[in-house]
């Protein structure tokens, strides 16, 4: 079995990747907002699909079936993001950013604004925004679709045909937004370090970026507390959290700032 790299040599590849455009990737998922109070999908006593059926709240069908179920279901998780703010790994990956113009990507599965609000305003989101909403389907008539006067507690609705307005999220079975994954491809293929950090690695194709870019020659580490899907495609996996990790690893340092 290869050599795992620690924490002191994942800091040094970065502050060496840091020297090149485009050289550091970070792909995210919801552990990197647990610090920062929003609850991941999948841990066992805390995540949302422990408690919540997904294909009722994250399907067409589902929404389909219950929309105003849905809708209330989202307006709570919009509150907890609007309530949130950015943790000391956000914070350190914007920080980056600002030291290193044209160096780092984020590419991100998470719905929240968190990653923008730290200033990574370009992160490429794979799943969406929780904080838009976009129309069920295309207008039947051809036409724009108008909002009615939204009825509490469930979705708006258009004023003249009926097309029921939904969060502007990636769901289960759905299409990534237009060009998202190609970015994100582009970018995990020209980077030397790919930080992969509080996600499972459980839903694809984001969980494919991994081996994408080990494939193409980075340097693959995964920052999470526990076991993930893809721990397989790492040169280093260091059990630690989104907030406590990233400000050591992205430290500035005398060499190179
Ligand atoms: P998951 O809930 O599947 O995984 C969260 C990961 O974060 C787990 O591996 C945890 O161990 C890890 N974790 C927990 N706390 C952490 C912390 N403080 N720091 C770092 N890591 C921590 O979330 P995702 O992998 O993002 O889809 O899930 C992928 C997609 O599945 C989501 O984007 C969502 C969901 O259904 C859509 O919204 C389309």
């Amino acid at each position: 079995m290869e050599r795992l790299a620690d924490e002191d040599e994942v800091a040094r590849w970065l502050r060496e990747a840091a020297a090149h455009p485009g050289g550091v990737a970070v792909l995210t998922g919801a552990g990197m907002s647990a610090e920062s109070g929003i609850p991941t999908f999948r841990d066992a006593m805390s995540g949302l699909w422990s408690r919540f059926d997904p294909a009722a709240l994250a399907s067409e069908e589902g929404f389909r079936a219950n929309p105003a179920h849905v809708w209330r279901w989202y307006a709570d998780r919009r509150e907890g993001v609007r309530g949130a703010q950015p943790n000391a790994g956000h914070l350190a990956l914007g920080e980056f950013a600002r030291r290193h113009p044209g160096v780092l990507t984020v590419v991100t599965q998470n719905v929240d604004d968190l990653h923008q609000r730290a200033g990574n305003t370009d992160a490429i989101r794979l799943h969406g925004d929780i904080l838009e909403n976009r129309w069920l389907e295309p207008c039947p008539r051809g036409r724009a679709c108008a909002v009615t006067e939204a009825v509490a507690g469930e979705p708006p609705r258009c004023a003249e045909c009926g097309n029921l307005v939904r969060p502007g999220v990636v769901w289960f079975g759905e299409m990534l937004p237009l060009g998202a994954m190609e970015a994100a491809e582009a970018a995990v293929r020209r980077c030397r370090v790919l930080l992969v950090v509080g996600t499972s690695g459980a839903v694809w194709p984001a969980a494919g970026l991994a081996g994408t870019a080990r494939r193409a020659g980075a340097r693959v580490v995964i920052v999470n507390p526990h076991a993930s899907e893809i721990d397989g495609e790492a040169h280093a996996v260091l059990r630690g959290t989104a907030a406590g990790a990233l400000p050591r690893l992205l430290a500035s340092s005398p060499n190179t700032d």
